[in-house]
């Protein structure tokens, strides 16, 4: 266990505020990789949490402590443990819905075309980071022991500057701090970073800090590739080190995992919501471009057009959990998804089934297990993912026997190292469809034997494991030497 001062900062709060049917203030736990993977991490850690409460918290209020029925990943996390960070509604606007969501995302994600690039974003952007900078210079007051000092931990795509910001502050009040970043979704090529006018402040942002962590090792070569051709820094490519203002920076693939043991448990205590004699193909996704989903609709069409055996006898779950609403390219995905379900279940329902249930909602990590675990397929299929926890839940629920099959595409990070699964290029439509039909009618040796590996490196490459692999490549381990650089 971590038992030193750990302060997390990310746009998020691992819940939103919310206000109920009675008006009372309520959490509402926020679906993500990122807050599943780090929330558990905090809270065993009795760590800080700076990040944003959603639009609806009035900074005047308490902030509420979680109900006694909470069962989400943050229902261990004290309120004076939380740094609740202010964003006015323009700010909110140009930052997060702009340059967060409209620039970032899907640049990162190589999607340039949907891409907006705007000064006043950018302006946003910077303005946001500094504010969340000094959030986070509050919540080290007292906590600096030159020889302890504390790490802060800083996540993801809406941050990227926020290290640099909190370095000089730091340094301004002498406080030691250690500085580590991880991003949750990819690192592009050089090619499509240099498509960003400010590149190169991104780059020195995320710089300043001690470690900086991302999935996979392509995403950490992207990076150091465009700190040698962006800012000319000296690299050293083979061990990962950037040399920057006389500082060596570390870069690091530590492919997250997920808290395999409380999925497994969730699964063996979760009461059935599938019945026993119907065949389910699962989707699990935020409403997101990148998840591959009206591809993945297509592909399950094509398969009962091909296969008329499947009729009546094979229904595809898709859980679709609403996602960045204010943004243009999202609504005009919910209204595309709203019609192909309707076209596909217009075309072959009969009156006693219909083949596709499309759920626009939230479900609870708890419901979610016995979809996981009930499932004949889990079908994963992102045009471009950091990583993809579903897929990983979908394997550490997987208690039944003989157990489900997985799909997922090469394309996000788990497709990179869940070798076991069946793989398929999304982008072609006759390939997914056949997958979908092999992983339907794979033999249960080998449904058994496929899941067998995949369970056993989900449970050893835990989120713990990952935890660990961090603390240790910044040199917080307790017990262990900081590696030298
Ligand atoms: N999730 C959830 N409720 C839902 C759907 C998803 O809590 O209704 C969680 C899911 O368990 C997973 C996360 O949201 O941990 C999604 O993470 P993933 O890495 O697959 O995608 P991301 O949303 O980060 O792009
Ligand atoms: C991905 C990102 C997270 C983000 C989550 C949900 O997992 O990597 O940083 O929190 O999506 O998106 P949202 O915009 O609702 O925070």
């Amino acid at each position: 266990v971590y038992k030193k001062k750990l302060i997390v900062v990310s746009n998020r709060l691992p819940f939103v505020i919310q206000k109920d049917d009675l008006g009372n203030v309520i959490r509402k736990h926020s679906a993500g990789g990122l807050v599943t993977a780090v929330a558990p991490v905090v809270v065993e850690n009795d760590g800080k949490w700076v990040g944003w409460p959603g639009p609806d918290y009035d900074f005047g209020e308490p902030l509420p402590e979680s109900s006694v029925d909470d069962t989400s990943p943050t229902a261990g996390l004290k309120s004076s443990n939380v740094i609740p960070v202010a964003l006015e509604p323009h700010l909110y606007q140009s930052y997060y819905n702009g340059c967060c969501n409209e620039t970032f995302w899907p640049l990162f994600h190589s999607m340039p075309d949907k891409a907006v690039f705007s000064a006043d974003y950018w302006k946003a952007y910077v303005e946001a980071n500094e504010l969340f900078a000094r959030n986070t210079i509050k919540a080290l007051e007292n906590a600096c022991d030159p020889d302890d000092p504390p790490l802060v931990w800083i996540h993801d795509y809406h941050l990227m500057l926020a290290a640099h910001a909190i370095r000089q502050y730091a340094a301004n009040r002498q406080y030691k701090i250690k500085l580590g970043f991880f991003l949750h979704i990819p690192f592009p090529a050089w090619d499509l970073i240099r498509l960003f006018p400010w590149a190169d402040e991104i780059l020195q942002g995320m710089l300043a800090c001690d470690l900086v962590g991302m999935h996979l090792q392509d995403y950490c070569i992207n990076f150091i590739d465009c700190c040698s051709r962006g800012l000319g820094t000296r690299v050293d490519a083979k061990d990962m080190i950037v040399e920057h203002g006389g500082r060596y920076v570390r870069i690091a693939p530590l492919p997250i995992g997920i808290p395999y043991d409380r999925f497994r448990t969730l699964a063996v205590s979760a009461k059935r919501t599938i019945p026993e004699e119907k065949k389910v193909v699962l989707g699990v996704d935020r409403l997101d471009y990148t998840k591959g989903l009206p591809q993945r609709l297509k592909a399950f069409e094509l398969l009962l057009a091909k296969h008329p055996e499947y009729i009546e006898k094979l229904e595809m779950l898709q859980i679709a959990v609403p996602s960045r609403t204010d943004v243009k390219e999202y609504q005009d995905l919910k209204e595309q998804m709203d019609q192909l379900v309707g076209c596909i279940n217009g075309r072959f329902s009969t009156p006693t089934w219909s083949p596709i249930r499309y759920i626009y909602g939230t479900v609870s990590q708890q419901e979610l297990a016995a979809f996981y675990r009930d499932a004949a397929v889990c079908f994963v299929t992102p045009l471009r993912d950091g990583m993809n926890l579903v897929a990983k839940e979908f394997v550490a629920c997987q208690i039944n026997d003989p157990p489900g099959v997985l799909i997922v595409s090469p394309f996000a990070g788990a497709g990179q190292n869940m070798l076991e699964a069946l793989l398929c290029n999304p982008y072609e439509l006759n390939e997914t469809m056949e997958t979908l039909h092999r992983a339907l009618t794979m033999p249960e040796d080998e449904r058994t034997l496929r899941m067998n590996y995949l369970r056993k490196r989900e449970q050893s490459q835990d989120v713990d494991f990952w935890m660990k692999s961090f603390l240790r490549a910044i040199g917080r381990l307790d017990g262990e030497e900081a590696p030298v650089v």
